[in-house]
């Protein structure tokens, strides 16, 4: 391994949290920012990466003599200027790796010390990268070293995927499904459920690897039989509802649960509005909950059918999607995602189910964290999977391009963050406050990520990290035919009509 340069001595540094060191000019060319980097101390081989670089030239520093030289004819054909330029890297030290142990460091490198790039093998160790089974998401930036995240790690505890628009996270999450559906048994796999609001990842089913494992359910066509509704979830879906109403309602819905499970058959909302109209109560309380069936009836979720069959189609090793693309009522999708991640959760407790991972986009929708009149409908439920989930092997992933909006209560559950491009100013902020472990730095090196660059903060590495997230292996649905392709498709099928219409006549 050749030397990157000579560690320099600078007021306040090398110390145990920095030090900078002069690039070897021949030897150093391709060190950059984001790049891991080693050196010694007397505790062993010191880890750091590269915060900054900083190009230098006496030659120059002053602008009067810069002005001077240039009238006498160009600076470089009387002085030597390019063997006076050198460049100075700022290294952040992460830690001390020693025999196997890593350790805060608690002494500085010599002034002298030569840097090395870092050994791929303790870099791997010490980013906490999983070799035999992690998930592989692309490859550590500047380094040809493939970041692996352990599973337990990187969901146990809850994801969130956060950027802009635009910025690659359906990409990202779909190269994460395509490593959770290759998965063996012997390695542990989970359940994938994934709730798509634009049907992007539909494309998974007509994909020759990965299409026996997965089954789509479009949105018209999810429904929900009413005795599997508690009096809780709807109270929930219909805040607008008395006490009065709710308690009734519930009286109501708990002794048809009774009988029905004692004559062994099933109930329909039919059926309950049949019993409230017989039921002795005040008709005053009676009426907001005959609206409240009938808003339910004319939403279409309810019927005697069950589909998907959760208990059945979430199965380790498959993915269950929700193809929410063809609904349009925000209340509906929100009911949806609060039956499905009840359903989920209990049914995991009981364990009816594998592990499973809940993949939420638009999660700011879901969970929002500014209370508007339905915003509960499915919040509570994603909270409390946040905050219970871990114990039962339910686990989240929050993907969302508004952060401000989201839940703060659900986003401080997720202790891993994978962060892409992010350009908004608010939205940096909020991400800085809610992220573990990112500096001021690295937040403003955020903007100027690529698309398919991001770090990734919290449980799943040791400490963050820079990814180039890998290309996908499966098939992508296109959605966004180019702008001009779609306008000259219209004016062709206008025009055909047009041309039909004449030789009809
Ligand atoms: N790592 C990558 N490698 C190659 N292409 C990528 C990568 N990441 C994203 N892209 C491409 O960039 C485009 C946008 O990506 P994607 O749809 O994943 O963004 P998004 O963040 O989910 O956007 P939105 O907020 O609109 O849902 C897509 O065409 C995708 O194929
Ligand atoms: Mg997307």
């Amino acid at each position: 391994m050749s030397d990157l340069g000579i560690v320099i001595s600078l007021e306040g540094s090398p110390s145990t949290a920095q030090f900078s060191f002069v690039i070897d000019p021949k030897n150093g060319n391709g060190v950059r920012k984001g790049q891991y980097i080693q050196t010694k101390s007397e505790d062993g081989v010191l880890f750091g990466y590269v915060n900054e670089i900083v190009r230098a030239n006496r030659y120059f520093e002053r602008a009067e003599s810069i002005a001077e030289y240039e009238r006498m004819g160009k600076i470089e054909h009387n002085f030597p200027v390019s063997s006076w330029e050198y460049m100075i890297a700022e290294v952040r030290i992460l830690g001390t790796y020693n025999e196997g142990r890593i350790s805060r460091s608690s002494i500085p490198p010599y002034p002298g010390s030569k840097v090395a790039e870092a050994d791929e093998d303790m870099l791997r160790k010490f980013l906490g990268f999983d070799e035999n089974t992690g998930l592989e998401i692309g490859n550590l930036l500047h380094h040809e070293l493939k970041a692996k995240l352990n599973l337990t790690k990187l969901l146990q505890k809850h994801l969130a995927i956060l950027a802009m628009s635009g910025a690659g996270k359906s990409h990202l999450m779909s190269v994460l499904i395509e490593e959770l559906l290759e998965r063996n048994k012997e390695s542990g796999r989970v359940a994938v459920v994934v709730i798509d609001i634009h049907g992007e990842y539909s494309g998974f089913r007509h994909d020759k690897n990965y299409g026996t494992k997965t089954k789509v359910v479009e949105g018209k066509s999810i429904s929900f039989p009413f005795r599997k509704l508690s009096p809780n979830t709807i109270s929930e879906w219909f805040p607008e509802m008395s006490i009065a109403g709710k308690s009734l309602l519930s009286k109501i819905i708990k002794e048809m649960k009774r009988e029905a499970k004692d004559a062994r058959k099933d109930f329909t909302l039919k059926d309950l509005n049949e019993r409230l109209n017989t039921y002795p109560a005040k008709e005053n309380i009676k009426d907001p909950i005959r609206r409240v069936m009938g808003e339910l009836r004319g939403i279409h979720l309810i019927t005697r059918r069950e589909n998907p069959k959760l208990r059945d189609d979430v199965k380790a090793g498959n993915m269950l999607v929700f193809d929410l693309s063809d609904l349009d009522n925000m209340k509906k999708k929100r009911m949806i995602v609060s039956y499905i991640a009840k359903a989920l959760f209990n049914l995991r407790k009981k364990e009816k189910i594998p592990p499973f991972l809940l993949v939420v986009e638009e999660a700011h929708n879901f969970a929002t964290e500014k209370m508007d009149k339905y915003s509960n409908i499915s919040k509570s439920i994603i909270e409390k999977i946040a905050r219970e989930g871990r114990k039962f092997g339910a686990c989240l992933c929050l993907i969302s391009q508004r952060p401000v909006n989201l839940s703060t209560t659900a986003l401080s559950q997720c202790n891993t963050h994978i962060i892409l491009r992010v350009t908004n100013p608010n939205d940096l902020q909020h991400i800085g406050e809610s992220s573990e472990g990112i500096d001021g730095r690295m937040l403003r090196s955020i903007t100027s990520l690529q698309v398919g660059e991001g770090i990734i903060v919290g449980e799943a590495v040791k400490c963050p990290i820079f990814v180039g997230i890998r290309d996908r292996k499966s098939k992508k649905r296109e959605k966004g035919r180019p702008l001009e392709q779609q306008a000259l498709d219209f004016e062709e099928t206008n025009e055909k009509k047009s041309r039909d219409v004449e030789a009809f006549l």
